[in-house]
């Protein structure tokens, strides 16, 4: 009993902490920024994380491609397997940081295990599955979550050439020994071998918060 009383004091001393004009000003002004951000019509900004993200993954995968072929120029197959272990991840670190996002790949076949998909892709990455097992057009989607506060944008990435065989093809056929070495060793628990033209290797993944979105369509 005695414990209790003494508690008391402090509990109020907490409670009455924050309440103070300084603190009710900023929490003013935080709702009434949050307030314009809501009016923005929805459908509208559906639409802009549509064409951002568009944007946004174009010059990813540019940035990946062109990189990529030169390392391939330089040095081989197998030495551009280094080159992607090392650069890939910076590459995109790069665009996100130009755009205030966050630029990834999933796939549930993955050999960087960073690829593998995070709990809010899993559901999004199942349907680009079903409709590449049933012949179906995956199309690029937006959708929000964490309160409508963030949006995200994905689009399946399919195998377009034979390039990519190289690195994620049938080993001993289009992966040659070398590289399915150097990979073996880089990445022990690869998944993204055997992979056919036109397979899915997994997709776009950019988070984007409403308020960077919102910014870009001002
Ligand atoms: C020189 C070999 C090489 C070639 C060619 C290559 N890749 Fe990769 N790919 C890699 C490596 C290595 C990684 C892992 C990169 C890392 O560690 O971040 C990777 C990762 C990926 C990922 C990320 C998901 C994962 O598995 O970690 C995708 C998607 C991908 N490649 C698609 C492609 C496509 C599409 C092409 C053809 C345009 C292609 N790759 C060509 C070596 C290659």
């Amino acid at each position: 009993m005695k414990k209790i009383i003494y508690l008391i004091p402090v509990f109020f001393a907490i409670l009455s902490c924050g309440s103070n004009e300084r603190v009710s000003r900023e929490v003013f002004d935080e709702v009434n920024k949050s307030m314009k951000v809501t009016k923005v019509n929805e459908a509208e900004m559906i639409q802009a994380a549509m064409k951002w993200g568009n944007e946004i993954s174009q010059e990813a995968q540019d940035a990946l491609i062109g990189t990529l072929q030169e390392a391939i120029a330089e040095k081989g197959v197998t030495g551009a397997i280094e080159f992607c272990n090392v650069e890939a991840l910076p590459i995109l670190q790069e665009v996100s940081d130009k755009y205030n996002v966050e630029v990834r790949r999933a796939s549930f076949d993955y050999r960087n295990p960073v690829d593998a998909p995070k709990e809010y892709e899993a559901g999004i990455l199942d349907t680009y599955v079903y409709n590449m097992e049933n012949n179906l057009e995956s199309e690029p989607s937006v959708q929000k979550f964490e309160n409508g506060d963030v949006l995200l944008y994905t689009k399946a990435i399919k195998i377009p050439g034979g390039l990519c065989l190289n690195c994620h093809g049938e080993p001993g056929k289009e992966i040659a020994q070398e590289t399915l070495n150097k990979i073996d060793e880089l990445y022990p628990e690869d998944k993204a071998k055997g992979h056919q033209i036109g397979d899915l290797r997994g997709m776009w993944s950019i988070r984007m918060t409403k308020k960077e979105v919102v910014k870009r369509m001002e």
